[in-house]
């Protein structure tokens, strides 16, 4: 009994006081859980491999842009990641891992976690245009076993060109290097696209600038 009480009158933050107060409990776990993500995350902040541009990745292009909203609206990061790990499987089969830097210009990124498809961070120039549209329309004309939804309509629904200067402002904000040359000139490079345009402009690109900067190849 004796012991017993001895023990009690340990201090405030005593293991004993925590083993016996859940409440106190959980609040100093997620104290110590909150310092150790916070180690790990803010430098993060203040590195340049993590917040400059990977060599070879550029801002998208009015054309990709579009289509990398099309991406987004169509929900494909449900089944395809862009985020290849470091793992020796993956990168046989998909090609160099990602690096933070390869999605400094992507707001937001489309990274994924969802593989019911192939990861998409490098296929940009695996197939041709005609694969890609072909592929867009009815998945299973070219992969027989698929079962990625057709997106035949893309092909009929012309872009709204003046839609990007908007889009490209707002990117301009989050501090992608826009100018107002290229914002103004927009519009115009998107003149009788439609949407499969755009889609496949913006999937050919996917780590291509990266490929080209590691290859040496000047752009
Ligand atoms: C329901 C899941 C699903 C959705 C949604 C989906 N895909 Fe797929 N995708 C797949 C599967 C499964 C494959 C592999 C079979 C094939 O090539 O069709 C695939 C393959 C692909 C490939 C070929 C990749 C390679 O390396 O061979 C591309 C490109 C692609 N999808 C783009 C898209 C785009 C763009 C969208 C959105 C418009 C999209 N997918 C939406 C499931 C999906």
């Amino acid at each position: 009994m004796a012991d017993h009480q001895q023990h009690q009158q340990h201090g405030f933050f005593s293991h004993a006081t925590l083993e016996k107060n859940i409440g106190w409990m959980i609040i100093c776990v997620i104290i110590v859980i909150s310092f150790a993500g916070l180690v790990q995350i803010v430098p993060l902040f203040f590195q340049h491999s993590t917040t400059q541009p990977t060599p070879g990745v550029t801002p998208y292009s009015p054309l990709q842009l579009m289509g990398r909203d099309i991406y987004i609206r169509e929900g494909c990061v449900g089944c395809h990641s862009q985020q290849i790990r470091m793992l020796r499987a993956e990168v046989q089969r998909y090609g160099p891992y990602s690096l933070a830097g390869e999605t400094v210009f992507d707001h937001p990124f489309q990274w994924g976690s969802k593989r019911t498809g192939p990861d998409l961070a490098r296929v940009g120039g695996r197939y041709s245009d005609d694969w890609h549209r072909i592929h867009l329309r009815d998945p299973r004309a070219v992969v027989p076993e698929s079962n990625m939804p057709g997106y035949p309509w893309l092909a009929r629904t012309p872009l709204q060109p003046q839609s990007v200067v908007p889009r490209l402002n707002a990117l301009r904000t989050l501090g992608v290097p826009y100018s107002q040359e290229e914002i103004d000139a927009a519009p115009q490079a998107l003149e009788g696209k439609n949407e499969e345009d755009a889609l496949v402009a913006y999937l050919q690109n996917l780590g291509v600038g990266v490929r080209e900067a590691s290859q040496g190849v000047q752009k």
